[in-house]
């Protein structure tokens, strides 16, 4: 290893920057040169510009401004400037984060150039190849060098794939980090008088591509989300995925129904603090309402994430089962987690992360210990 040896992550979509933001600071505590390259996959500022504010991430080195467009696209697009970045940069490991089109492409771009690679939240499994997101997981996966499990299920389902154990990492969750990290900031009480909505309500967010992008998923889901709408006073800070689709089918301003702009981090999570509900197709959501204790109903017919359900709030709804169960989760309150909290998801995820790059870097053998969250 080179003698101040360089770490890159690869950020291109929101869920990203959450992510990343603790492993960020963490190897900044030890000193690690680091930066991050900025695909522009998602380059709304309510998408990412609020993000590195909220999270006090710093700026990019570079950003690839890649854009929108169909997956070959985009992903030809990623592949091209991520290659010219590492072939100028000459990176010691790349860090890349979750399922999106920009970590799929970063992890093959490396595997060509011989980069090393480690994969932040490895290990989930929706065992649904239809999602664009399961595809990349299993690519990413397959082909990094070391992999930061969010929950023990993952470890196993590594292990299942041939995984060898020595790559694979239990750390808890950084996007949990990031949430506690902002709890002491989250107050829904500005967020909802500046949405001038009543203070009990209910949040949607939907933009998964199996709901919003035929009109046919759209109409179903629609028509559901109204009839929840009809409980409970609905806010639905909009994906720019879904909205000219969802708009069509008649999610709309209405009296119960206000439609907004994507929310900041940190205004999104003070509204979900003090929703009554959360409607999702979100990862994160699903994540984030189970330990703030919010029930959840996830508009899916599977998850990648089913510690949410085991030991968090959340349920997975289908559309024409949506309406009866928003009821039966307003009528029975305030939800209390199912059992103990998914272990490790302690705020302390991007500390074990970078302590395990950091000794990887040194080329120190990384022990069991490290494997099972205890470096
Ligand atoms: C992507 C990820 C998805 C993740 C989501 C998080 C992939 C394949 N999908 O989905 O896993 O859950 O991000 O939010 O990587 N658009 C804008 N402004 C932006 C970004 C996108 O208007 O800043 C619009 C464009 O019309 C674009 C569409 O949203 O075509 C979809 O964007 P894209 O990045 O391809 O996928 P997402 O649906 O955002
Ligand atoms: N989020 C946000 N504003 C919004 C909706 C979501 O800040 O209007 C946050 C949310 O709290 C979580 C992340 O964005 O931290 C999840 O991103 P998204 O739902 O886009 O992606 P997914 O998790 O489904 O991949």
């Amino acid at each position: 290893m080179r003698e101040n040896p360089l770490v890159l992550h690869v950020l291109g979509a929101r869920p990203n920057f959450v992510k990343a933001a603790p492993v960020v600071r963490g190897l900044d505590e030890l000193g690690v040169r680091q930066g991050i390259i900025h695909t522009g996959q998602h380059y709304d500022a309510l998408m990412s510009d609020v993000f590195f504010a909220d999270l006090g991430l710093p700026s990019p080195v570079a950003n690839l401004g890649v854009g929108s467009g169909t997956h070959a696209k985009q992903t030809a697009a990623l592949l091209v400037g991520l290659e010219e970045v590492f072939m100028a940069q000459e990176p010691d490991l790349v860090i890349v984060y979750g399922d999106v089109n920009s970590t799929l492409a970063a992890i093959l771009v490396c595997a060509k150039l011989g980069v090393p690679t480690a994969h932040v939240e490895a290990g989930l499994r929706s065992f649904d190849r239809g999602m664009p997101e399961e595809v990349n997981r299993i690519v990413t996966d397959s082909l990094s060098d070391l992999l930061f499990a969010t929950s023990p299920e993952a470890l196993s389902y590594l292990a299942a794939e041939g995984v060898p154990a020595a790559k694979t990492h239990l750390v808890g969750n950084p996007m949990i980090d990031s949430l506690f990290a902002a709890l002491p900031s989250l107050d829904p009480a500005p967020v909802v008088e500046r949405l001038g909505i009543p203070s009990r309500y209910a949040v949607a967010t939907l933009h998964r591509p199996a709901n919003v992008d035929s009109p046919e998923a759209a109409l179903e889901l629609v028509s559901a989300v109204l009839d929840v709408a009809a409980q409970i006073p609905l806010v639905v800070p909009m994906h720019p995925r879904g909205r000219a689709q969802l708009a069509a089918v008649g999610l709309v301003e209405g009296p119960n129904v206000k439609v907004v702009d994507p929310l900041g981090y940190v205004d999104f999570l003070s509204l979900v603090r003090g929703a009554a509900l959360v409607v999702t197709d979100s990862g994160g959501v699903q994540e984030e309402t189970t330990m703030l204790g919010v029930p959840c109903l996830t508009v899916r017919p599977n998850t990648e994430r089913p510690i949410t359900v085991t030991h968090g709030t959340n349920k997975l709804v289908t559309p024409a089962g949506l309406p009866a169960a928003a009821s039966k989760a307003l009528s029975d309150g305030a939800a209390t987690p199912a059992g103990e909290l998914p272990v490790l998801w302690d705020g302390a995820s991007g500390p074990r992360i970078a302590r395990v790059v950091a000794s990887w870097l040194k080329g120190e053998n990384l022990s069991p210990a490290s494997r099972n969250g205890r470096l």
